[in-house]
């Protein structure tokens, strides 16, 4: 493995592996002795919010030995106009490894072009892959693995953590049913590059639920979509709530990948009922990505 670019490109094999190594990193956090990363300086450019990501890879790459340099887009010339090629190759001479969270996912693709860097996707409008391995290591801790396990999300049909979790669910072949209203439904041409018979979408949050052992929601509108008041009024009744789960299965979790929107996509009583997974779900952001990055240091 060269980057994280997008669930999409990992295979079966490598997630596994990679959830392996979190477990085994989160186990001995503190007595380890390796540091993989020393010497290193890894670059971290973001041009959207963050709390978690920011946190858990300053947090994680200091303990493997490196060094972090945070690079606000709005402070680097890349917020005044910069080409990101060109960026990414003076950044490419000077640094070890780069952590991108920005919009569009050829510009992480094209990052990793010209930057001959390892680069993780801290999340694109495309796809939010680290997110996508720390829920995998909660289901894993939480239910024992996802095998046999049945996936719902409730929210967004085009958010990048939906199609993350869609691609998840084709590579290590769970069910996952989407439900979406209507007009945010996942596009017919995404669901055919998909091709995948386990992942189907509907518009009704119950159908979704009804029998699902991980149930899974995220903000109706993400970042960079703030304004968009005419899609938020299109998700009434997909608030999920204790009422809207009485036909999920028995000894279900529920998933959010924060920062969460109470008395929206989720309620306040029903995400403090689930607040043990969904902090653990947080945390586990620090042990995903440690893994990813001693696995990215390795190759
Ligand atoms: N879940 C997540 O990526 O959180 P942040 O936006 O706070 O990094
Ligand atoms: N879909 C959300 C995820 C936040 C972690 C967004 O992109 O804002």
């Amino acid at each position: 493995m060269k980057h994280l670019l997008s669930i999409e490109e990992l295979s079966a094999d490598e997630i596994t592996n990679l959830i392996d190594d979190a477990m085994r990193l989160k186990a001995w956090r503190g007595r380890d002795t390796e540091r993989p990363l020393a010497g290193q300086t890894w670059a971290m450019i973001f041009t959207k919010s963050s709390t978690r990501t920011r946190v858990s890879f300053e947090v994680g790459i200091r303990e493997l030995g490196g060094f972090t340099m945070f690079l606000s887009s709005n402070d680097i010339q890349l917020g005044r106009g910069e080409p990101i090629k060109d960026t990414a190759r003076v950044l490419g001479r000077m640094v070890h490894g780069v952590i991108i969270r920005t919009f569009a996912q050829q510009d992480v693709i094209d990052f990793a072009k010209y930057s001959k860097l390892p680069v993780i996707n801290a999340l694109t409008d495309d796809e939010h892959p680290c997110q996508i391995l720390a829920d995998l290591l909660t289901v894993r801790e939480k239910l024992g693995g996802w095998e046999g396990r049945k996936f719902a999300f409730v929210g967004d049909g085009f958010s990048n953590m939906t199609r993350s979790w869609m691609w998840a669910a084709k590579r290590l072949g769970f069910q996952l049913k989407v439900a979406s209203p209507q007009n945010c439904q996942p596009p017919a041409a995404f669901l055919k590059a998909l091709d995948c018979d386990l992942v189907s979408v509907c518009e009704d949050p119950r159908e979704a639920i009804a029998g699902a052992d991980v149930i899974n929601t995220d903000v109706w509108l993400s970042m960079g979509q703030e304004g968009q008041k005419e899609k938020e009024a299109e998700f009434k009744g997909f608030e999920l709530n204790s009422s809207l789960l009485t036909g999920a299965a028995k000894g279900h979790i529920v998933l959010h990948c924060l920062p969460a929107y109470r008395g929206k996509e989720i309620s306040e009583e029903l995400l403090e009922n689930h607040a043990d997974t969904i902090f653990q779900q947080a945390e586990n952001r620090l042990h995903a990505q440690k893994a990813i990055l001693v696995e990215l240091t390795r190759a």
